[in-house]
């Protein structure tokens, strides 16, 4: 017995020695130890020549060895396959389908933008660019907001710079609550014919929320020259309603006021929603408005030295928000800000 459990002992260090890279060394490792003609299955075939008293503490060492044998070749086995597959020779199947690259999309408010420019430049309008940062006069006072008016307090403007005297607002810098600065700026140093877009973002200090946000893009329309008249303006939004939201668009024209228009109106469009039957994005009433609009007052004319005798010109203004939103039924301003590629990639 003595002998035996010496045996087995010797038997246990060896299997924790062997070493296996290579299947053939597997297949040795099997006929040595676990294999019908290994030494377990020898030690087995001894059982009998044990005394009885200690059969069973034998049997018990030798099961033990049994286990331990298998739980190598096991691990052994898993080692050499793990191996042969990394190293694996095989060509690339050229016939599989290629994986696609995932593209990015386009914004949908870089969308809107670009089908308003594409709408405009076909009948004649270019583009014009001016920074966000402006002063009081081309924000306010060019376009006829005479100091300390209402007017300049409907657009909640962010001050970077107040000057402490209401009488000298025009030291004022601010961020421009409107792309109508562009109008001043442009027309200051080009005069007519104009006929030009200005594109860009706005800030206005007012709470976030679905409908409000604090910047936002306008696209604003000029166009001066001789005889322009309020026709022209009707039909040239007439005709950009009917491109951007479909020729079954219907157009309204409401009275209203701008400082630097007269007349001025703003511009609904059938609610593309309910189409026109009442819903609540257009509060039941089957209209949304989408711009404002009129004819440029005759002192912003002459404040950027134009001849309002012989000039007259139209002028409007829209959010692009606003425009996407009718347009792909967008019910919260704050998607377009948020970044979430749920939302930015259906588009
Ligand atoms: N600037 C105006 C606004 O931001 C819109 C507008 C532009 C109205 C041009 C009339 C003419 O509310």
């Amino acid at each position: 017995m003595q002998e035996q459990l010496s045996q087995i002992n010797q038997i246990i260090a060896e299997i924790k020695d062997f070493q296996a890279d290579t299947k053939e060394k597997l297949e040795i490792f099997k006929s040595k130890f676990t294999g019908k003609k290994g030494v377990i299955t020898a030690l087995f075939d001894q059982m009998k020549n044990i005394a009885a008293e200690n059969r069973k503490a034998f049997g018990m060492e030798l099961n033990k060895l049994k286990d331990i044998a298998q739980e190598k070749f096991k691990e052994l086995a898993e080692a050499v396959e793990a191996k042969s597959e990394g190293s694996s020779t095989k060509p690339n199947d050229l016939t599989l389908p290629p994986i696609p690259n995932t593209l990015g999309s386009i914004h949908p408010l870089v969308q809107t933008r670009a089908r308003i420019v594409e709408i405009f430049e076909r009948i004649g309008f270019t583009q014009s660019e001016a920074t966000e940062i402006e002063d009081d006069y081309h924000n306010f006072t060019a376009l006829n907001f005479p100091p300390n008016h209402p007017a300049r307090e409907m657009q909640d403007t962010f001050f970077i710079e107040k000057s402490k005297s209401d009488s000298e607002t025009s030291s004022d810098i601010l961020l421009r609550t409107h792309t109508s600065s562009v109008q001043i700026r442009l027309m200051e140093k080009q005069k007519p014919p104009i006929r030009s877009l200005m594109i860009g973002r706005v800030y206005r200090n007012e709470a976030i929320s679905a409908r409000a946000h604090c910047l936002f893009h306008q696209v604003e329309g000029l166009y001066v020259d001789e005889n322009v008249g309020f026709a022209d303006l009707k039909q040239t939004l007439y005709h950009f309603a009917k491109e951007m939201f479909g020729k079954d668009t219907k157009v309204r024209y409401r009275p209203s006021y701008f400082p630097f228009t007269e007349p001025s109106a703003e511009i609904d469009v059938t609610c593309l929603i309910c189409k026109g039957k009442g819903c609540n994005v257009c509060k039941y009433s089957g209209w949304v408005e989408i711009a404002g609009s009129g004819m440029v007052h005759p002192k912003v004319l002459e404040n950027c030295g134009i001849d309002s005798e012989k000039y007259t010109g139209f002028a409007f203004g829209m959010g692009i928000e606003r425009v996407t939103m009718l347009k792909y039924q967008i019910k919260d301003l704050r998607l377009f800000t948020e970044n979430d590629v749920r939302f930015l990639r259906q588009f």
